[in-house]
């Protein structure tokens, strides 16, 4: 471990136990009302969604990851969805973290729309895999499994919430000719977010919101340019918010 980052981590830790209000996920606050984070159906949701959850995490050291800051956004953004035409996609799904969350929140079973969840389910496909240069290992060794079983378990009791298996872009054809209210896109890589876009933006019900998942990470700068030319080229700018993702307004 480098020296800044020892520093960093010792600093957090310090921080955490005596200033900051909500330290989790690169974000640290104070001063600031966070009790969204508190409201019922919103506790009640992101605590279901950790518990149904926890298996798809067991190959990650830290277990579930504690993003619920990201998961209220996802929850507004997906809500603002109902009063639009059309039904909600998300692309890179894993076992629902934020999906069942906003199913949860949102009471999905009860809505008159489908919620499409497109993901291989075994993690990404060969083409985005970049084995590290020291260990050979790649992102599905270290992270992912299969976890179609977990998936299918934690969305049965929505009748009205479909799993789409399979690498995209390829799938998308389940969606084919609908509009759509509500679109995440969180696929850790610049390829299949690409294709992605380009073939669903026209879909998109104007006034819905696009949530990218890993648009304001460090880590994930070429998504970040991809969707910087991408906004440009349809006359939209992107809001990077404190939790790394971003947001843009179709
Ligand atoms: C960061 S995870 C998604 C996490 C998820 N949003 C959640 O709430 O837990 C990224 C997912 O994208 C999927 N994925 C990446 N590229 C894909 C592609 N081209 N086709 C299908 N799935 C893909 C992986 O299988 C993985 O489950």
């Amino acid at each position: 471990m480098g020296a800044i980052t020892k520093l960093r981590k010792y600093l957090l830790a310090r921080l955490r136990r005596g200033v900051l209000d909500y330290a989790a996920d690169g974000v640290g606050v104070w001063g600031k009302n966070l009790s969204f984070m508190h409201e019922p159906k919103f506790a009640a949701a992101w605590a279901k969604s950790r518990e149904l959850n926890k298996e798809g995490w067991v190959k990650s050291k830290r277990g579930v990851p504690e993003v619920a800051w990201r998961a209220h956004v996802a929850c507004w953004a997906a809500s603002r969805g109902l009063a639009l035409e059309g039904d909600f996609v998300e692309c890179g799904v894993h076992t629902g973290l934020f999906s069942v969350a906003i199913a949860e929140f949102l009471n999905f079973a009860q809505q008159p729309k489908k919620f499409y969840l497109f993901d291989t389910f075994a993690g990404l496909p060969d083409y985005a895999l970049k084995p590290a240069e020291d260990t050979g290992r790649t992102i599905n060794d270290r992270k992912y499994f299969d976890v179609f079983d977990i998936a299918k378990r934690n969305f049965a009791p929505y009748p009205n919430i479909e799993l789409v298996k399979g690498v995209l872009p390829d799938t998308l054809s389940a969606v084919d000719g609908k509009r759509i209210a509500y679109l995440s896109i969180d696929l850790n890589n610049v390829v299949g977010e690409k294709a992605v876009i380009e073939r669903l933006w026209p879909q998109v019900t104007p006034g819905a919101i696009i949530l990218l998942d890993d648009y304001g990470f460090a880590a994930f700068a070429d998504q970040h340019d991809m969707w910087n030319d991408f906004a440009r080229s349809v006359d939209r700018v992107i809001v990077t918010l404190p939790t790394g993702q971003g947001l843009l307004v179709r």
